[in-house]
């Protein structure tokens, strides 16, 4: 039976979309945070019925003592949040160990910083079991699970491992590797097969995609039929014997690209509030009629922050117009921060900015603000609002939502986005912004000097372009675009554009 709109939703991902906090007096509180994901999936689970299960965040608490604050959001949002508990040992193994040390890495490219630890694919398989539990004590028949990102690759084979199949889509927030580094997971066979239980299986970006059905097509043979931006695969059935991860019948799934999108209007609007303006005007303000450009990364090594800084660098070297008439405002938030690799770029970041400030700083100028904590939602959106140039250069990005939110709460229609070319979003937003392939330092750096100098007519059109795309391709149009291949029971054509190709002239 396809899901409808009475049937139940469950809602799965590590991470809960909450935030919580101790009180004073022992007790924790929960409130639901900013992200477009809540946003768009709330209502339909109000409407469902339905239930939003993952890890709310802390180990400093009990499964007690997070539930009464569960239940006070739960009530608040009109439908229930269920946590799953992680012991110290599973968020090493789990989600420091196998989610970020190795398919974080490996999705993006970055197989060198891979540490393919055995440990960290048992403990792996372990919390998938535990999400599974936590799915199957609430599933009822006809109830249709969305699982959220790598952490939770293995759930809707562990749920038919435990004799409790469960009708379950899947979508991928990050990338998808080209298959020549997907190989070299050492577990490659049981986690395609994993992902072979779900339908849909959804995507960032049809290069993702891509990615993918080749991997599929040369581990498991299958065939694809369509050729619209969903596809259908028919899988062959696969024998125990035939590798590791246990025998799967022959079936079809879904495979399609759903670019994720924001709450456009929502952003917009927080970016129109008095108290928003205001901020964003002592920013300009405290800046004193320099160009802003704005940096707003997790700290993490998919993000090309240090090519960033190179490229600033180059462009304060070469562009000495750039000189007390810009500043950039780098934010930087903390993020997973035992992993090793995450330390060591956090040292190698603020080693360069020393350097950067320490060769151009002059009285009255210093070219680069930076900001290591996290932002709430109203001081983002003003600094969003303030920024003359948004500067974004990830080596490789699932999409890069803070390109869609920058958009969004540039109401004045006069700011620039300069956005690398691998983030998922530059298919979208390839006509409005200034692509640049974060690995060219001196291209970066001219990109800077074209938007610092960009008349504002340009501007001004660039920006509505993007905005339109942005507004027209919001996180609503994302989330019925996946569920809707589940009720249309498989192939879709969801009118996406085509990937970014560079050409000689970009
Ligand atoms: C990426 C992932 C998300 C994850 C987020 C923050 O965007 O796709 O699944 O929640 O990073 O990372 P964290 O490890 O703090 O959850």
């Amino acid at each position: 039976m396809p899901p409808g709109d009475k049937e139940r939703l469950i809602v799965v991902s590590n991470r809960l979309p909450l935030v919580l906090n101790a009180r004073e007096d022992g007790t924790w509180d929960a409130k639901g945070s900013s992200g477009g994901l809540i946003s768009a999936l709330v209502p339909v689970l109000r409407r469902r019925g339905g239930v939003w299960i993952g890890w709310p965040g802390t180990i400093d608490a009990t499964r007690a003592e997070v539930e009464p604050a569960l239940a006070a959001v739960s009530e608040a949002y009109g439908c229930t949040f269920k946590p799953v508990m992680f012991t110290q040992q599973e968020m090493e193994g789990f989600y420091f160990g196998f989610s970020n040390e190795v398919i974080w890495p490996l999705f993006h490219d970055l197989f060198t910083n891979c540490n393919f630890q055995p440990d960290y694919w048992k403990a792996y398989q372990t919390v998938n079991r535990k999400f599974a539990a936590a799915v199957a004590e609430v599933a009822r028949p006809g109830d249709f699970l969305w699982v959220h990102d790598y952490h939770l690759m293995d759930l809707a084979g562990e749920l038919r491992r435990m004799g409790r199949p469960v009708r379950a889509g899947f979508f991928l927030h990050t990338p998808f590797p080209p298959l020549e580094i997907f190989l070299r997971l050492p577990w490659r066979f049981e986690i395609l097969r994993n992902l072979l239980e779900f339908d849909p299986i959804g995507f960032q970006t049809l290069h993702d995609r891509r990615n993918f059905l080749t991997c599929i097509k040369v581990l498991f043979n299958v065939r694809v039929k369509g050729t619209g931006s969903v596809v259908r695969v028919h899988v062959p059935a696969v024998g125990a014997e035939a590798g590791p991860g246990g025998a799967i019948p022959e079936h079809s799934v879904s495979v399609g690209a759903f670019p994720i999108g924001i709450d456009f209007q929502a952003t917009a609007n927080m970016a129109m509030r008095d108290e928003v303006r205001a901020k964003a005007a002592a920013l300009k303000a405290d800046i004193r009629g320099r160009q802003m450009i704005l940096g707003v990364d997790r700290l993490d090594y998919t993000k090309g922050l240090p090519n960033k800084l190179q490229a600033f660098r180059n462009a304060l070297h070469r562009y000495p117009e750039l000189h007390h008439r810009v500043n950039l405002v780098q934010h930087v938030v903390p993020s997973r921060k035992e992993i090793p690799d995450y330390q060591q770029l956090r040292l190698e970041l603020e080693h360069l900015i020393g350097q950067i400030n320490g060769e151009f700083t002059e009285s009255g100028w210093v070219p680069i603000h930076y900001m290591f904590h996290h932002l709430g939602a109203e001081d983002l959106a003003a600094y969003y609002l303030a920024a003359d140039i948004a500067l974004i250069t990830s080596l490789k990005d699932g999409m890069n939502l803070v390109a869609k939110e920058y958009c969004a709460a540039q109401v004045e229609h006069t700011g620039v986005l300069i956005l690398s070319e691998f983030a998922g979003a530059a298919a979208q937003l390839q006509r409005g912004a200034l692509l640049v392939n974060p690995y060219d330092i001196d291209g970066v750096a001219a990109a800077i000097q074209r938007a610092f100098t960009m008349p504002e007519k340009e501007r001004r059109e660039r920006m509505r372009l993007l905005r339109r795309t942005v507004r027209n391709e919001d996180v609503y149009r994302w989330a019925d675009a996946f569920l809707g291949v589940t009720t249309r029971g498989g192939l879709a054509h969801v009118p996406y554009p085509e990937d970014y190709l560079p050409s000689a002239s970009s």
